[in-house]
């Protein structure tokens, strides 16, 4: 594979009159974690059923793991995994069959395939029902399933729409230290998210889409750093948080800014002033009133 495993050139796709995507221009390096955060009806899911070959694009080059996804449909198809690729899990076996025989199908040896089948069964808490028909199992439990089959066999590109809406907690960090692991492996992970923590905390690079674009580019760091300064947070006596107001950080702005505050907010109002969060980001990159500002 070269250094990218994912190449993105002037992509645009239309459904009807609807521009989803406007003109699309990213890379993914090969062996890296790459995260697209964006609003509702952004066109995450778009780009990745494009990526993986369910979609056609209107215009533009896709290249995922060096192929095509137009003209090289089936070379790319085998070189990647897809959350929910394999959603119609059989309801009549358990979810050790449905692993091991995905494990099979993709051509790990009967041994890896068990030995892989353990791990995720373990990883995603699914041991106590593992040999219980899926029939049976809770909504979360089968989200569990689906999220562990696409990964029962390892191929260089793995695509996860929203992988951890819906999990709790621990289900949700289970899947961060698969996707970790899994990159220490070499495998590049593109992955969408409406939590912007977990794109801090998993990708090497985030890109944020809105409006058919791609509005910001680059590290977790980066991106809170070109929403610039500081922001200050007011919480009460209980340490609940009743305000947060945006700064430059320096001395004389948030002097300014606790001047005014004084007349409005009780002397017991607790201050600090922290970075920016990706929820700021995510906030200042996506609404339309700071788009001059996102030029950023
Ligand atoms: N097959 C289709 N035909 C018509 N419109 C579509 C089709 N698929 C998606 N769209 C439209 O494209 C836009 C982007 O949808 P998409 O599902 O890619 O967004 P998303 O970013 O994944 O949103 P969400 O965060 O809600 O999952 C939406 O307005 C959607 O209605
Ligand atoms: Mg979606």
């Amino acid at each position: 594979m070269s250094k990218f495993a994912i190449e993105v050139e002037g992509l645009r796709k239309t459904f009807g009159k609807h521009t989803v995507l406007d003109g699309i221009d990213f890379t993914v390096p090969a062996g890296t974690v790459y995260a697209m955060l964006g609003p509702n009806g952004a066109g995450k899911t778009t780009l990745i059923h494009i990526l993986s070959t369910l979609v056609a694009p209107d215009e533009g080059s896709v290249r995922v793991a060096g192929y095509d996804v137009v003209t090289e449909k089936h070379d790319v198809k085998r070189s990647i995994s897809l959350t929910g690729q394999f959603a119609a899990v059989d309801e009549v076996l358990t979810a050790s069959e449905n692993l091991r025989m995905i494990g099979r199908l993709c051509g790990l040896t009967a041994a890896q395939s068990r030995a892989r089948t353990d791990t995720l069964l373990a990883h995603f808490d699914l041991k106590e029902v593992a040999d219980k028909r899926v029939k049976t199992y809770s909504g979360g439990m089968r989200r569990r399933l689906d999220l562990a089959i696409s990964l029962a066999a390892t191929r260089p590109v793995l695509f996860l729409d929203e992988p951890t809406t819906g999990l709790d907690t621990i289900s949700r960090r289970a899947l961060w230290d698969i996707i970790l692991q899994l990159k220490e492996q070499g495998i590049t992970i593109f992955l969408t998210t409406q939590y912007l923590e977990e794109a801090d905390q998993l990708a090497d690079l985030i890109a944020v889409i809105a409006d058919g674009h791609i509005v910001a580019t680059g590290t977790a760091e980066e991106l809170k750093a070109r929403v610039g300064g500081e922001v200050i947070e007011l919480r009460n006596a209980q340490d609940e948080l009743i305000q947060t107001i945006p700064t430059t950080g320096s001395i004389s702005d948030v002097r300014r800014t606790l001047n005014e505050l004084s007349s409005k907010v009780s002397q017991e109002a607790r201050v600090s002033i922290r970075k920016p969060s990706m929820d700021d980001v995510f906030l200042a990159l996506t609404t339309k009133k700071l788009e001059g500002a996102a030029v950023l």
